[in-house]
Parts: C-alpha cells; sequence; structure tokens
C-alpha cells in the first residue's frame, strides 16, 4: 500500500488516534505500548487515547511500581500508585510490562549493607512486590541500568554489597515468586552496536545465565536525540546480539528529543524518520516483542525537567492533538505508516 493510500484511508476513516497497536498487531508484534504516570490519570483527554487499545496494546507505569512507591522504607510496603496504573492496563485489555525491581534510583535503601543484609533485602522487595503483581505482568524489568557507558558495572548499593551476584540473584527470585512473567535485564544505549556497553551487557549476560539466572528478555530503552539516533541496521544488530542469548527483545522507554527548540519543520520530518527506524528495526527482527514509547505526549515527558532547552520528544505534543509530535508533519503518521505499509507481517523475518 503507498502512503497516499494509507493517508487517504486515515483521512475517511478519520481515527482519533492512529492505532498504533493495531498496527502493530497486525505486523506480527505482540504490542505497541506506553508507560502512563500517576499525575495523568486525572486527566481526562489523555486517559481516553492511553486507555484506547487499539492504539496502546501495553501499559507500563513510569514510577508506580519503582522500589521508593512500593517500600518507601523498609519492609513497609505499599501498592497505591501501581495499583492504580496497572488496573487501568486490567479495565482496559492491555498488556502490562512492569518497571521495576531493582535499580539504583528512587531507592531509600541507600546505605551500606553487608552481602547477607542486601540479599535479604533483595529477596524481601521482590517477593513482596512481584507477588503483589503476580500473573498480572507480561513482563518484569527485573534489572535496571547495571552498567555505566563505558561498560564497567554501576557502583548502586547492591553492586556493591553483592557484586554480580546481585543480578542473578534477583532474576531467580524474580522467577521463583512469579514463574509466568517474562524477566528482563533493561538498559539505555545499548540500542548502536555495538559499543562498549553492549558488549559488556553481553558478557554480563552470559555469566548470569551461566550462573542459573532466568533472563527472558532484553529491554532496550530507546530514549535517543533527533538526527543522533542510532540507525535501524545498528539497532538490528544490537538485537540479533541479544538474540542470541534470550528469547526475546524489546523498546521499552522510547522517546526521541529535540536538543533546540523551537524545531523547524525538517527537525520534525528528522523526528519523524528516527521513529520509524526504531519501529522498522523492531519489525524486522523476528524476536523484537514489541515498542513502548516513555509516555505518549510531551505533556508528561521527563525530558525537559532532565534536560532544560531540550524537549518534544513524544508522539504527541502538549495538547493531545493528533496531529502532534510526529503527527504534526500534515501526512499520515509515518509510525502508522510504518505498520500499515508493512502490512500483515510482511517485514516480519
Ligand atoms: O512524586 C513526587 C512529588 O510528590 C513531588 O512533589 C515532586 C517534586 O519533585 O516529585 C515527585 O517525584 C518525581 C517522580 O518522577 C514522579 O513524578 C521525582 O521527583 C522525579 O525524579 C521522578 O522522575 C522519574 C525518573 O524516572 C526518576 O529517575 C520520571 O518521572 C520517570 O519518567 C523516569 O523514568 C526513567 C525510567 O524509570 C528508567 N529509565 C530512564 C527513565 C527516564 O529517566
Amino acid at each position: 500500500m503507498q502512503l497516499s493510500v494509507v493517508a487517504i484511508l486515515l483521512a475517511v476513516a478519520g481515527p482519533a488516534t492512529c492505532q498504533l497497536d493495531k498496527w502493530a498487531k497486525e505486523a506480527g508484534l505482540k504490542y505497541f505500548g506506553t508507560a502512563v504516570d500517576n499525575p495523568s490519570l486525572s486527566n481526562q483527554a489523555y486517559m481516553k487515547i492511553a486507555r484506547d487499545s487499539s492504539e496502546f496494546g501495553s501499559i507500563t507505569p513510569a514510577n508506580g511500581q519503582k522500589w521508593s512507591n512500593t517500600e518507601g522504607s523498609q519492609g513497609r510496603f505499599s501498592y497505591g500508585s501501581g495499583d492504580a496504573i496497572t488496573s487501568v492496563a486490567k479495565q482496559s485489555g492491555q498488556l502490562l510490562r512492569c518497571h521495576t525491581l531493582v535499580w539504583h534510583n528512587q531507592l531509600p535503601v541507600s546505605s551500606s549493607f553487608s552481602r547477607d543484609q542486601m540479599q535479604r533485602i533483595i529477596t524481601a522487595h521482590i517477593q513482596n512486590v512481584a507477588g503483589h503483581y503476580k500473573g498480572q505482568c507480561y513482563a518484569w524489568n527485573v534489572v535496571n541500568e547495571v552498567l555505566e557507558n563505558d561498560g564497567t558495572f554501576r557502583q548502586s548499593p547492591m553492586y556493591r554489597a553483592m557484586g554480580i551476584k546481585f543480578i542473578t540473584h534477583s532474576f531467580k527470585t524474580a522467577a521463583q515468586t512469579d514463574p509466568l512473567a517474562k524477566l528482563y535485564l533493561n538498559d539505555f544505549n545499548i540500542e548502536r552496536c555495538c559499543n562498549a556497553k553492549i558488549n559488556a551487557t553481553i558478557s554480563l549476560l552470559k555469566t548470569v545465565i551461566a550462573a542459573g539466572a532466568p533472563v527472558h528478555g532484553v529491554g532496550m530503552q530507546g530514549h535517543s536525540r533527533v538526527g543522533k539516533s542510532p540507525s535501524k541496521r545498528e539497532m538490528k544488530e544490537a538485537m540479533a546480539q541479544f538474540a542470541e542469548l534470550v528469547d526475546e527483545v524489546a523498546f521499552t522507554e522510547v522517546d526521541i528529543r529535540h536538543t533546540k527548540l523551537p524545531v523547524t519543520a525538517e527537525d520534525r520530518e528528522q523526528q519523524a524518520r528516527d521513529y520509524v527506524e526504531v519501529v522498522g528495526a523492531c519489525l524486522e527482527t523476528a524476536k523484537c516483542v514489541g515498542v513502548t514509547v516513555w509516555d505518549f505526549t510531551d505533556q508528561y515527558s521527563w525530558i525537559p525537567s532532565q534536560y532544560p532547552g531540550e524537549g518534544e520528544a513524544c508522539l504527541f505534543d502538549n495538547n493531545l492533538g493528533k496531529e502532534a509530535g510526529v503527527y504534526r508533519r500534515g501526512q499520515p503518521p509515518p509510525e502508522c505508516s510504518v505498520f500499515g505499509l508493512a502490512g500483515k507481517g510482511d517485514a516480519r523475518p
């Protein structure tokens, strides 16, 4: 199908949304998903889109299930923030990608612990949190961001106490607690084959899998910059490396930010092409199960607070218009056209 035909179909059908998940499924993926954070739950216009399962077939809580929200102080567990998001997925018939069990950030457990103490802390955290969500999570990001960009281990409280064994232990505990969830290692800057971090990730995976860690998937976060993001070829090569070791791979937190605002029409064209490369890389990788964007609207993007002066990284702009973000081009949204042109799995290996 030509792009112009897709444009006409969209114009005639006039979908309120792009139906990303519908296209994704037709093209052979399991889902096209989005992160949802708690503050957006009261925004009805936002929630109408977030709950539309033809648009997003999977939800990831952006913060609700993190350590600070589920175990704010040691041994005291609470699930209000997490449940508020997971119930959206349940009510809307969407998959749930759960995020995240063991991460150095948003971690109230910051003091030094002995190896045994840390092992007990991790065990209790995973047993309680993954136990609470048992049976609900299609996937869990079990460990998040365990390596530095140069490939060395991040000196997190968990690593300092236990070394690499904290990773093996986390995966084993998660598998015992929720045997049906796909267990992922999740990280950023592992999309462009093959930098030091990718090489280190591969060697880490080999080590922990040999030690008995049931790692099912590798999540590539996919945060990148317009015009600087990895090419489809580079991403496919990275995924091919991971695919030798695990059952599945996924893009888990995609956003592509402009580093200079305001943006020009050419910047938007480039951003659209960059998004298409990500989706295309997933479509053309047999083990890539889906793409998740790290929220779909600039309104709730983490970018402006973290990178002042940068932004407009999401598919929809602040106003949630369907011509927002990469939709702004006045063309059919390229990610729609990617799925539309790929058609019923044609692009899948
Ligand atoms: O909830 C408090 C609120 O009570 C308080 O008034 C407010 C004042 O700052 O802070 C609120 O907490 C914020 C929280 O998001 C909830 O919105 C934190 O300050 C803020 O640091 C936190 O940022 C999150 C960040 O992870 C933490 O590192 C972002 O929303 C979230 O999008 C981001 O997500 C991460 C992924 O988990 C892992 N990969 C990178 C990605 C982007 O940083």
